[in-house]
């Protein structure tokens, strides 16, 4: 059983500067949980005190049933891969991977068929011999993986493991990182700024801010159901639209006002908006629930804007159109295949269903 779970954790660093405050998280057995957030937010130190290479400065960490707060890394049946890969350079592929299980004097008979079932998994078994700088960098990564593997823990925790690899390489481990939990069975808890990364790969992804977690769900419901506009901002390229409207309630019908147009919106959204009659509130709406074509257009209400062509970008199936509403850029995301985008004004229609409506002052959501 290596389920994780953080109970009011605090950390506090050099005395005076807390970075974590009160932190509550409860990671299941065999669940591939990814914290994302920003730099700087707390990722790393979250996940440092996890594997136990940073002390917990209040608070109780438990993997399992057990408390281990003062239990030594080594003893916590956990394998962690970094960034930086930190490979022996002097010792064989075959070395490195075999060196944490040698420390532990496992018989050489064992040692052996480890490394090369992780080897084969990892498809370095030709690797073996070589040492480190003859790699690549995917290849590398797989070593450090690879090193990780053969401990056989319950526990894999992951710091910004593909940050090193370029584009391509980084979307081929993705799919090999994702594998890899599934025939391990055993836990992941992966940290990256990378908000594709997270979304492609995790069951559960927790979202970071100073500190604090915005939300703990799936990647769909981060998605479709962001809680505040931090969430809403950090997950999804490109990034919602938040358009600054007034709400105005017309016998019990909700309308947002905004740069001059006036939306109306579904009953469920009336329903929540009621108390913000006359008040400002914040718009969402991601730029692939903007459409081009006149079947969205709704047939009782109004949803529809038109908006001056800025500039565009061909990203093949989709054009992103850059506008303005009220002097803030407006992204919509629109089928290439429908007209030349160059130049002029052009109508486009809100996704009435997928609104995101937020609190001007607190950021975080009225309804969805
Ligand atoms: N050993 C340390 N001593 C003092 N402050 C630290 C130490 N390690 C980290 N910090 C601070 O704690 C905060 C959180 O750092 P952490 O490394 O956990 O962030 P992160 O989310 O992993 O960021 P990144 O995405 O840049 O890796 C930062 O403000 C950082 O400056
Ligand atoms: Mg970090």
């Amino acid at each position: 059983m290596a389920s994780i779970t953080l109970k009011n954790i605090t950390k506090v660093y050099d005395k005076t500067q807390t970075v974590i405050e009160n932190l509550n998280l409860e990671i299941k057995d065999r669940e591939f949980v990814i914290l994302v957030g920003p730099s700087g937010c707390g990722k790393s130190t979250t996940l440092r005190m996890i594997a136990g290479l940073e002390d917990i400065t209040s608070g109780e960490l438990y993997i399992g049933n057990k408390l281990v707060n003062n239990v030594s890394p080594k003893d916590r049946d956990i394998a962690m891969v970094f960034q930086s890969y930190a490979l022996y350079p002097h010792m064989s592929v075959y070395k490195n991977m075999a060196f944490g299980l040698k420390l532990r004097k496992v018989p050489k008979k064992e040692i052996d068929e480890k490394v090369r079932k992780a080897a084969k998994i990892l498809d370095i078994e030709q690797l073996l011999d070589r040492k480190p700088r003859a790699l690549s960098g995917g290849q590398r990564q797989r070593v450090a993986l690879g090193r990780a593997m053969v401990r056989e823990s319950e526990v894999f925790l992951l710091d910004e493991p593909l940050s090193n690899l370029d584009a391509k390489l980084r979307t081929q481990m993705r799919r090999e990182i994702a594998q890899l939990h599934r025939d391990l069975q055993t836990t992941f808890v992966y940290v990256t700024h990378d908000q594709t990364e997270a979304m492609t790969m995790a069951d559960r992804i927790v979202v970071m801010k100073s500190g604090e977690i915005q939300q703990f769900d799936t990647p769909k419901n981060l998605f479709d159901h962001p809680s505040n506009m931090f969430v809403a901002g950090f997950i999804g390229s490109p990034q919602m639209n938040f358009i600054e409207s007034r709400v105005e309630l017309i016998s019990g019908e909700a309308h947002l006002i905004f740069g001059g147009f006036s939306i109306t919106v579904l009953g469920r959204y009336s329903q929540k908006l009621t108390a913000y009659n006359g008040r400002k509130v914040i718009l969402g709406i991601r730029p692939d629930d903007i459409h081009y074509e006149e079947s969205y257009a709704n047939k009782n209400s109004d949803n529809k804007i038109n908006l001056e062509i800025k500039s565009y970008e061909m990203t093949g199936a989709k054009v992103n159109i850059y506008s303005e509403i009220d002097g803030c850029a407006v992204i919509s995301k629109v089928d290439s295949s429908l007209a030349p985008f160059d130049s002029g004004n052009i109508d486009l229609y809100f996704d009435c269903e997928k609104l995101h409506i937020f609190d001007e002052d607190s950021e975080v959501l009225i309804c969805d």
